[in-house]
């Protein structure tokens, strides 16, 4: 049975919570192999596999296909799907219709943008059954169309913000919260003040539990290497050397070799070489 809401609930205070993001079968598969709690299908999707600068072009149907494909690959993890830009902010209609579709297309929770203002929409969400992780701090859906990537809550004033936006957000139902980039001083009074699970991305170490994106602990993107992402891998120089040698091989004849070509029965060779000289 995968984890549930009330699994990760549970986890608060007593064990921290592991997250990472997948986008297709063959890599949920994987994390869940390594028993991380949470797969989050981010909108983050839209650079690391669709290659857009930000992730404010991803649609509803790019995120539904990668849930799908994620949700296939897990077993035990609890698989969360990031609503895209503009899914659910014009209306509660809108915003339940569209976490609809990702619970359909296999997640078990959608992930939404935003604190105090979309406080109505996560419980709209919530009331018909759907469990929300809400996302405050940075917001890559909005902060980058005004002030591009900016550690959050540097000030009294940032920081209380938050701290209403995370305290709102609880109240609206939400079962728990992702904070990013924000100072590690204020993530630590957030998650000691409420009583759902608050998941860091560059938030310090004071969360209940953290979250990266595959592609950076992998060594994957090249494009944007963020100072709190550990790279445990550096996949991508592996991989271009893989490659160059199969391209090498090709063109010397060493591949593909005896091993990797079939054969046919000699008595029906010898029959065809008859029929064809
Ligand atoms: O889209 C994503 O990968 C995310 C994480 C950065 C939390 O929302």
């Amino acid at each position: 049975m995968p984890k549930s809401v009330r699994d990760i609930l549970s986890m608060k205070n007593s064990k921290k919570i592991t997250v990472i993001t997948a986008y297709d079968y063959t890599t949920a598969q994987l994390c869940d192999k390594a028993g991380v709690d949470i797969l989050l299908v981010g909108d983050s999707a839209g650079m690391v596999m669709l290659g857009y600068e930000n992730t404010i072009p991803v649609t509803m149907d790019q995120m539904c296909l990668f849930t799908e494909a994620v949700s296939r690959g897990r077993q035990n993890a609890l698989v969360v799907a990031d609503m895209p830009f503009m899914s659910y902010q014009s209306s509660k209609s809108q915003a339940i219709e569209n976490a609809g579709r990702l619970i359909k297309a296999g997640a078990d929770a959608v992930k939404l943008e935003g604190g105090s203002e979309i406080k109505d929409t996560v419980r709209a969400i919530v009331e018909i059954g759907i469990p929300v992780m809400g996302h405050i701090g940075f917001q890559p859906q909005t902060t980058t169309l005004q002030e591009g990537y900016k550690v959050q809550a540097k000030t009294k004033d940032a920081a209380l913000k938050l701290f209403e936006a995370g305290k709102t957000l609880e109240e609206a139902g939400a079962f728990s919260i992702a904070l990013e980039m924000v100072t590690k001083e204020t993530s630590k009074m957030i998650s000691n003040s409420i009583g759902i699970p608050t998941i860091g991305i560059g938030s310090g170490p004071d969360c209940d539990g953290q979250v990266l994106v595959v592609h950076d602990v992998l060594g994957l993107y090249e494009k944007i290497k963020p100072k709190f992402a550990k790279r445990y891998l550096e996949l991508s120089s592996d991989i271009v050397k893989a490659i160059e040698s199969y391209k090498n091989d090709v063109i010397s004849g060493k591949f593909p070799g005896n091993e990797h070509s079939f054969t046919m029965d000699k008595s029906e060779l010898e029959r065809l070489k008859k029929e064809i000289v």
